[in-house]
């Protein structure tokens, strides 16, 4: 990433900060409609979930122009997640139903840029994530 892709990514996520809550809200319905077979993989209510799931995100974002400093939360995230049952295939379907969701919530201030600088920052988090969790071919011995 850019300098200036973290500072769109940072600035865009400062956009929808104020509506985090309804931006969670708009993420977990769409990531449902998109892939059903997730749902019974959350608990039924997502009060808590969807607090944490934005909580995290902002320390990630506010983290990019450091990101050494989030890589070791980042990977013990991505171990945890295995124990929730996600897999490695389902992270592009979370990043697309999440940037999804930002450009709903920022509206005229989701230009093709910021949607490249948020491409390249889910990519980045993802397959670090997918690395740490599943690791290589060669790792897995
Ligand atoms: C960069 C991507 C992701 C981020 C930042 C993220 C963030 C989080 C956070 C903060 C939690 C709260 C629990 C904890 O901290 O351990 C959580 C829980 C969870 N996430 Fe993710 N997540 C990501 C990707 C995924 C993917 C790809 C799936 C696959 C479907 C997934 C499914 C879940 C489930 C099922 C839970 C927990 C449910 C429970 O409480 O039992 N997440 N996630």
């Amino acid at each position: 990433m850019t300098p200036s892709q973290i500072e769109l990514v940072q600035d865009s996520f400062a956009k929808v900060a104020p509506i985090s809550d309804q931006v969670a809200v708009i993420f977990y319905d769409r990531l449902f409609e998109v892939a059903p077979s997730v749902r019974g993989l959350f608990p039924d209510d997502l009060t808590e979930q969807r607090k944490k799931l934005m909580g995290t995100l902002a320390v990630v974002v506010n983290g990019l122009s450091n990101l050494e400093a989030v890589l070791p939360a980042a990977s013990a995230l991505a171990k945890r997640h295995v124990n929730y049952g996600a897999m490695a295939e389902h992270y592009p379907v979370v990043g697309a139903a999440l940037l999804w969701t930002l450009e709903k919530g920022l509206g005229d201030a989701w230009t093709p840029e910021v949607a490249a600088a948020w491409i390249a920052a889910y990519g980045t988090l993802s397959g670090y994530m997918i690395a740490e969790a599943y690791g290589s071919a060669e790792a897995a011995e």
